[in-house]
C-alpha cells in the first residue's frame, strides 16, 4: 500500500517508490473497456499502471514503458507477477515500434505522466536536484546522450544561455551562462548550484534561479519537449476511435504544449481570420466531461504530496484520424 512520507516518497515496507499524482482523476479518465489495451508511457514506480491494472479485466493489456533503467527493473517484477503486462524499455517518442514489438492493438488508453520520477530526483547520483550532490548526469537513460557536465563543459555561452531561457524561462539567462562558463569544469550539482548562486547572489533569488537552471538543463539533456510532441502524436495516431489519451504535466513549457496539440485536435487547425476557406477539416478528438480543459489537484492532496503542487491533467478523446501534418513545437 504506497503512503505519503516525506512529501514525495512513499514506501510500502519494502520498496520506496513515487506518489502518483490524480490518481483515481487519471484512472477516471482514462479507462472506457476494462477489457481493452492500454499503455502507461512514463512507469516510473508503477502507481498509475497498478491502479489501471486494478480497474482492467483479466483480459486486458498494459504495455509499460520508461527510458530508466531503475524503472524498468521495478516494471519487470509487477509484469512476473501479473501476465498482462508487457514492458518496454526506450523512449515514449518510439511508441509505435514499442506497440508492434508488444504485439498491442489500437490501446484504449494512453497514459502519459511527465517529467522526472521522485525516485530520480531524490537519487543524489542521478544529478537532478541541487539538495545532494552528486555528479552532474541528469540523463533519465544513462545509456543514451551526453551528461549535463558534458554538454555543459563543452557548450558556447549563448547556447547555454538559450537553453536557461527557452526552457527555464528566465530572464537572468546571459547572465547565467556567463557565471556558468566562469565556473567550468563543473562535475557535480552542488557546483553548478554554487555557480548560479554567485550569478544571482540573494538567498531566495538563487534558490530560484537554481530551480530554473536544473529545469532547463534537464529538458535539453533529455529532449524533454521534442519527446513528448513526438509521444503525443504517435498515441493519438495509434489510440482506437474512442481511445482517451491523457497528460500530467508539471510546468508551463508541457502544459502549453499539450494544450496547443489537444485544441488543434479538438478545434481542427487554427486559420488566419477571414481566409476562404472550404471543407475545413472536422475535428478529429472532443474533450472529456470528467477533465474538461485540464484539472487539478485539491488542496488535500497537495498537503499529502506537495510533489502535484503544479500538476495539471489533461485528456481527449479520439473520434476520427488526424491528418498527416499535425501542428509542430515551433508553431506555439
Ligand atoms: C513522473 S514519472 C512517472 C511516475 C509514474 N506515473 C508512477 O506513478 O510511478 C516520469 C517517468 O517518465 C520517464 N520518462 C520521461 N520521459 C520519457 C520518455 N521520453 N520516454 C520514456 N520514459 C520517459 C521517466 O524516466 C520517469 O520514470
Amino acid at each position: 500500500m504506497l503512503a505519503a512520507t516525506r512529501g514525495r516518497w512513499a514506501m510500502d515496507g519494502k520498496e520506496a517508490g513515487h506518489v502518483p499524482v490524480l490518481l483515481e482523476e487519471v484512472a477516471r479518465a482514462l479507462v472506457v473497456d476494462r477489457h481493452g489495451h492500454y499503455v502507461d508511457a512514463t512507469f516510473g514506480r508503477g502507481g498509475h499502471a497498478r491502479r489501471l491494472l486494478a480497474q482492467l479485466s483479466p483480459h486486458a493489456r498494459l504495455l509499460v514503458i520508461d527510458r530508466d533503467a531503475d524503472a524498468i527493473a521495478s516494471a519487470a517484477g509487477l509484469a512476473g507477477a501479473d501476465r498482462r503486462v508487457r514492458v518496454r524499455r526506450g523512449r515514449f517518442g518510439d511508441l509505435k515500434e514499442h506497440l508492434a514489438q508488444s504485439e498491442l492493438h489500437a490501446p484504449r488508453g494512453i497514459l502519459f505522466d511527465v517529467g522526472v520520477s521522485s525516485a530520480q530526483l531524490d537519487d543524489a547520483e542521478r544529478g537532478f536536484s541541487f539538495s545532494a550532490d552528486g555528479p552532474l548526469d541528469m540523463r533519465m537513460d544513462r545509456r543514451d546522450g551526453v551528461s549535463a557536465a558534458s554538454w555543459l563543459n563543452r557548450a558556447p555561452e549563448r547556447e547555454i544561455a538559450a537553453v536557461i531561457e527557452r526552457y527555464g524561462e528566465d530572464f537572468h539567462a546571459r547572465r547565467l551562462a556567463r557565471a556558468i562558463v566562469r565556473a567550468r569544469p563543473l562535475y557535480t550539482t552542488l557546483e553548478l548550484a554554487g555557480a548560479v548562486a554567485r550569478a544571482v547572489p540573494a538567498a531566495h533569488a538563487n534558490k530560484h534561479a537554481a530551480t530554473r537552471v536544473f529545469q532547463a538543463v534537464r529538458i535539453h539533456v533529455n529532449d524533454e519537449l521534442r519527446e513528448l510532441e513526438r509521444g503525443l502524436k504517435a498515441a493519438f495516431s495509434a489510440l482506437a476511435p474512442g481511445g482517451r489519451l491523457a497528460t500530467l504535466t508539471f510546468h508551463g513549457l508541457e502544459h502549453r504544449l499539450v494544450r496547443r496539440l489537444f485544441r488543434h485536435w479538438v478545434e481542427g487547425p487554427s486559420l488566419p481570420p477571414r481566409l476562404p476557406v472550404r471543407d475545413l477539416p472536422a475535428p478529429v478528438a472532443r474533450r472529456i466531461d470528467v477533465v474538461g480543459k485540464g484539472l487539478r489537484p485539491s488542496a488535500s492532496e497537495v498537503g499529502i504530496n506537495p510533489r502535484a503542487r503544479s500538476a495539471l491533467l489533461q485528456a481527449v478523446e479520439k473520434i476520427a484520424e488526424d491528418a498527416p501534418a499535425a501542428a509542430t513545437e515551433g508553431s506555439r
